[in-house]
């Protein structure tokens, strides 16, 4: 038994999420300013060796479950293949998977299926080109759907897709459904939320899972199916009588803070408790200085101990964090 990542609200920390860069091949206006995050500096960035040692801590000394690797892009890194087959061997049997938007993906899918990587979601918002060069910043549609195809092929199934719900798209929505049902894949909307480097983000004018229900329910007969297990974020929605089903994750008119169960490291090494809470903990001068796998445990729990109730968004006194989700990783 190993004394796992609590706090204060005797919440327990089991799902890891890793940020392995800042750079990202799109631009997605929800995420990333037009001309992308500030680069961050080679040295500060964590190593594959030591990003697969913090994943075996956390399997070993603190209970993860899971781990996933988000970014900006994880597809950005060259050395993606080495930090996956690393940490698979630092944490053996535990489910590695991965959030991309998909770029690049034709290429390397065998081959991190191969090093030890088990699930992977897509991020797409819509199959409209223009729509989606438009929201991305960037025309390239085509190397998405390529890059689906392929984690289809190296045996990524069932795939999900994740699709964050904008005004620009919402007409999309019925057209980008159809399209996962004919290709087996598992679509789940989600709320925005504050995080887009561009402060556009609006409470008023944010599109909210029902004004979503309401637009697919012209097409789709939809019926509520529960979540897969309670700490989910997506309420799962029977389509047309099932056996399939679309997901919503409603994280700012339904939140789940009280149940959630993630723990993050930023591209840089620190520990990230809430993605809303600013303070951050260094854990890379710690592995750089030589510390045992006792006092990076040690710091880690101090770090989750700390972490805010929720995200607080509808609150009077609520305040965007620094980062962007591009800096955090979704
Ligand atoms: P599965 O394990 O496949 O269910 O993936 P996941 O939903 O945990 O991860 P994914 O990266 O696919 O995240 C889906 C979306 O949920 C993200 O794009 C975020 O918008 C949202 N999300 C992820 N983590 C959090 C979180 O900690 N808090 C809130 N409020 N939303 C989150
Ligand atoms: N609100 C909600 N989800 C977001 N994502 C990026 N920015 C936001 C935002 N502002 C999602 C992406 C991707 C995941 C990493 O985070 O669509 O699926
Ligand atoms: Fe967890 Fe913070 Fe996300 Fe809420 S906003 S679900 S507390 S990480």
């Amino acid at each position: 038994d190993v004394a796992g990542l609590v706090d204060r609200f005797a919440r327990v920390a089991r799902d890891l999420r890793v940020s392995i860069t800042e750079k990202c091949s799109l631009r997605c206006t929800y995420c990333m300013p037009a001309e992308g995050l500030p680069a961050i500096p080679r040295d500060d960035l964590l190593t594959a060796p030591e990003i697969a040692r913090l994943v075996g801590i956390g399997a070993r000394e603190l209970g993860i479950k899971e781990v996933r690797f988000t970014g900006g892009e994880p597809l950005t890194r060259a050395d993606l293949v080495e930090i996956i087959a690393l940490s698979a061997t630092a944490a053996p049997g535990l489910p590695l998977a991965m959030t991309t938007n998909g770029i690049g993906l034709d290429k390397r899918a065998a081959a991190l299926r191969e090093a030890g990587l088990t699930r992977v979601n897509v991020s797409l918002d819509t199959v409209d080109r223009d729509h989606f060069a438009r929201l991305t910043r960037r025309d390239r549609l085509p190397a998405v759907l390529r890059g689906i195809e392929a984690a289809h092929a190296a045996g990524f199934t069932p795939l999900k897709i994740n699709a964050v719900l904008m005004r620009e798209t919402l007409a999309d929505a019925p057209e980008l459904l159809a399209w996962a049902l004919q290709h087996d894949a598992r679509l789940r909307f989600i709320e925005q939320m504050p995080l887009d480097a561009d402060e556009a983000w609006k409470r008023s004018n944010m599109v909210p899972a029902a004004e979503l229900l309401a637009v697919l329910g012209t097409r789709f007969t939809l019926t509520p199916a529960g979540r897969d297990d309670p700490s989910a974020p997506a309420e799962e929605w029977a389509v047309d009588g099932g056996p399939a089903t679309v997901g919503i994750i409603a994280s700012v008119t339904r939140s789940f803070c009280e149940a959630c169960d993630r723990t993050r490291i930023t591209a840089e090494g620190t520990v990230r408790s809430c993605l809303f809470g600013d303070d951050e903990t260094d854990l890379r001068g710690l592995l750089r200085g030589g510390a045992s796998d006792e006092e990076l445990a040690d710091r880690w729990r101090a770090a989750m101990w700390g972490k805010q109730a929720g995200h607080g968004i509808d609150a009077a006194d609520f305040v965007r964090p620094l980062r962007s989700m591009g800096g955090i990783g979704g």
